[in-house]
């Protein structure tokens, strides 16, 4: 009897993760589990009246979401009162690890709006569904890549993106390290920032990309979501940039080097000077290891910036590459020989 109740529980769970990642088939848990259709839409029913998941069209299913929306006047403000005062307590189904992981990520994206956004008013939203806590932090100020571009003396506010990739990128030294977006966006089982045109987006990976935003949004919103079993492990994230994993002092990082091609399709990588913005403040780490993954070529002069000019000006510092089509890798092993 216990077993059959333990099987029920691990189906309703299984049609709650399909539901939520638009993967849920009647037939695929019928086969999963042995049973028939007639159960599989019995568990349904169960469902449906506990106000889990609702009808959409179509017969699709999707999960019950509820809303919470805070509004804060950001005068005064302190993002762990904040977090402990209004959001831990919607929290409660989050598992130990999951919770750790929202604390992070909430009180350092919060402490964003307050510290950097020059904005009067903070909106925060949290969506919880049977699966994930999602949570909105929505400012109305400046504006995240537009900030950067600023104060960074950027040509464009996208390269803002592939600065925050790299990590340890700060507007404020006295104040803060830049690591806050670094790591908040490997630790959420999803992590977007809406700013202007712009997305920077990282999910189930922890790559960064660059997407265009429809929406136009006005100052800066990131969307952060937490499975509420999440597997990712905030300190073992932390511990992938650190040379020594038991110092945790982010001496190391993975640049996306396909981000210096800024959203464009089959982006080519020929010149000194692209090589040198992406080079820029590899300094700050002992070991860049580069990702070329997406890239389809680079140029003879862009690899000799790289592999000779730049690496020569800074022997100490390990530049290593991965995920290399053949030509990058040849063009690469020229430049090293
Ligand atoms: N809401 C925002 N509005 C405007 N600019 C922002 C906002 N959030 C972040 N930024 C910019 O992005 C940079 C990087 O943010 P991040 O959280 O990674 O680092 P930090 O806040 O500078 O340092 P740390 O998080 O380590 O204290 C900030 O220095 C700031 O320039
Ligand atoms: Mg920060």
């Amino acid at each position: 009897m216990a077993r059959k109740s333990l099987d029920r529980h691990t189906i309703k769970e299984t049609i709650l993760a399909d539901i939520d990642n638009e993967t849920f088939s009647i037939e695929l848990i019928a086969q999963a589990f042995l049973i028939t259709k007639k159960t599989v839409h019995q568990i349904l029913d169960e469902l449906l009246a506990d106000t889990i998941i609702k009808r959409e069209k179509k017969g699709r299913y999707a999960l019950v979401e509820r809303t919470t929306l805070f509004t804060y006047e950001n005068k005064g403000l302190d993002e762990h009162t904040v977090y402990m005062t209004d959001v831990k307590p919607l929290l409660s189904e989050l598992s130990q690890n999951a919770h750790r992981t929202f604390a992070y990520i909430f009180t350092e994206m919060f402490n964003n709006a307050i510290d950097h956004s020059q904005s009067d008013r903070i909106e925060v939203t949290v969506l919880q569904n049977a699966c994930r806590v999602t949570c909105s932090i929505r400012d109305n100020g400046i504006g995240i890549f537009e900030n950067i571009r600023q104060k960074l003396n950027l040509a464009d506010k996208k390269y803002a993106i592939l600065e925050l990739a790299k990590g340890k990128l700060t507007t404020d030294k006295t104040k803060h390290s830049g690591e806050g977006i670094f790591f908040a966006s490997k630790a959420g089982d999803a992590f977007y920032i809406f700013s202007d045109d712009l997305t920077f987006a990282s999910v189930d990976t922890e790559k960064s990309y660059l997407f265009s935003n429809e929406k136009n949004t006005a100052g800066t919103e990131v969307v952060f979501s937490v499975k509420k079993d999440s597997k990712i492990v905030l300190r073992e994230v932390m511990q992938r940039y650190s040379e020594d994993p038991e110092l945790i002092n982010f001496n190391k990082t993975i640049v996306p080097v396909s981000l210096l091609g800024y959203g464009e399709k089959d982006a080519f990588f020929v010149s000194r000077s692209q090589a040198k913005r992406l080079s820029t403040r590899f300094e700050k780490f002992e070991n860049v290891v580069l990702d070329f993954d997406g890239v389809a070529e680079i140029g003879q002069a862009f690899a000799d910036e790289l592999f000779r000019v730049f690496q020569n000006e800074h022997p100490r510092l390990q530049l290593t590459y991965i995920n290399c089509v053949p030509d990058v890798a040849n063009m690469i092993g020229r430049i090293k020989r």
